[in-house]
């Protein structure tokens, strides 16, 4: 899918099932690789990035079975380099580094891609690794990695916040030798959810989801299975979906505490929300939305995965509106798009400041990532006109059919 059209001034009503989260799943993929017995993971969305994973593991000697959960047998693996055309697609793939090294002793891969919304460097991933004792050599696009016997355990202070880094550390401290303290460790609910799955097949994680995150090496993890926690931001993403075109949406099997900044923000935008166990529901009562001031920060604070469809709601907002940008230093390239779209913005470095456009217009416009992506296939949604969306298969890398979902809360469109 590279193209879409989408006939918009569309208000988007009804119900939504929350997918799994990618960002949980990808690196519990990954982690199978640290135990030789059998692990089930069911609410694995069905994405392409997954299905990278997927090639990933099997192309190192994995048995994978995809029924209506995936089975996984990494007891097979005996490849331990990666090649650069699976690892450039994903920047998770960075995370088959650490189980490799400590299963294995060694690993081989290139340098990991994904999308392109900065620098996006690994620096704090290989110092967590060195730091337990890997020896680590880059030549060219590719990482070269080595450990004598096992890991040892230490007290690593991250200098900043990283997701990824702090799984990185926890997959090699897993199997080391002693106690390793990760202490200014991301707090996000994906990294709570590695850490349960890990627990759960042996490994001793506490203080996951807090600023130090303790593991007590173990010698051996066993099999298992689990189940991976519904994606936040599929559901953020949804939640703005009904807020921008003065909707009603009500989405189930989420899980509510995991949005609270976004719930927030939401509210202050002029949304009725209510929330249950694994549902929640937000309703405009067909009133245009209030403009906000928001920033993106680690988990608890609004994710920069939401910044885009944050910004989206502020052009169409009554007011003036600002966000600030605070991870990631290229994260605008779809502000362009809305541009063309009749979006009144101003860009000064890590902000965008929006002046409220009470309508859009179609145009033919392009997706360069993600959560740009989903931003502009919501724009077209409510612009008025058919608009042409070009480079659409970024939205499959992490939205489990979204054209389906929208279309089911009165979406038109149509794939071309
Ligand atoms: C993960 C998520 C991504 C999300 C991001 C922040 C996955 C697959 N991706 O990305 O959707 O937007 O968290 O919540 O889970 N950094 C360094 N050196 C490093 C690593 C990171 O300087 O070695 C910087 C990054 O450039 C960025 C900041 O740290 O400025 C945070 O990045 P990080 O939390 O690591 O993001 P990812 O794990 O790549």
């Amino acid at each position: 899918m590279n193209q879409l059209s989408i006939t918009g001034n569309k208000t988007l009503n009804g119900n939504v099932i929350i997918s799994g989260s990618k960002n949980a799943a990808l690196p519990i993929l990954f982690m199978t690789i640290l135990t030789k017995e059998k692990i089930k993971i069911s609410n694995v969305p069905n994405l392409t990035d997954i299905q990278i994973a997927l090639k990933l593991l099997i192309h190192l000697g994995a048995k994978i079975k995809q029924k209506n959960n995936l089975q996984i047998d990494t007891s097979t693996i005996n490849i331990f380099n990666a090649p650069n055309y699976l690892i450039n697609k994903i920047r998770a793939s960075i995370w088959i580094l650490g189980p490799l090294l400590a299963r294995f002793g060694q690993a081989h891969i290139s340098l990991p891609g994904g999308c392109k919304i900065g620098d996006r460097p690994i620096d704090l991933h290989l110092y967590g690794l060195t730091q337990l004792g890997a020896i680590i050599n880059v030549k060219g696009k590719y990482i070269h990695a080595y450990i004598k016997g096992r890991f040892q355990g230490k007290y690593i202070f991250m200098e900043k916040i990283s997701v990824g880094a702090t799984i990185t550390i926890m997959s090699a401290a897993i199997l080391a030798q002693g106690l390793t303290i990760i202490d200014n460790a991301a707090c996000e609910p994906e990294i709570i959810d590695v850490a349960k799955f890990l627990n759960s097949i042996g490994a001793n994680i506490t203080g996951a989801g807090n600023k130090k995150i303790y593991i007590q090496g173990v010698s051996k993890l066993t099999g298992g299975k689990h189940t991976i926690i519904p994606d936040r931001i599929e559901t953020g993403t949804f939640l703005i979906a009904a807020t921008i075109s003065q909707g009603y949406i009500i989405c189930h099997q989420t899980e509510p505490k995991h949005l609270k900044t976004v719930l927030m923000y939401l509210s202050k935008s002029g949304a009725k929300i209510r929330t249950g166990k694994d549902w929640i529901e937000l309703d405009m009562r067909g009133k245009r939305p209030k403009s906000l001031n928001v920033q993106t920060a680690p988990y608890p604070g609004l994710p920069t995965d939401m910044q885009s469809q944050f910004t989206l709601l502020n052009i169409i907002s009554q007011g003036i509106g600002i966000i600030t940008e605070n991870i990631f230093e290229n994260r605008f390239i779809y502000a362009i798009e809305l541009i063309k779209m009749g979006a009144k913005l101003k860009i000064k470095n890590n902000t965008i400041i929006s002046y409220g456009t009470q309508n859009l217009i179609a145009s033919n416009i392009f997706c360069s990532d993600l959560r740009g992506a989903a931003t502009l296939i919501l724009a077209s949604c409510i612009a008025i006109g058919i608009t042409i969306v070009n480079h659409t298969y970024h939205i499959e890398r992490g939205y489990d059919s979204f054209l389906q979902k929208l279309n089911k809360l009165g979406a038109d469109i149509k794939i071309i």
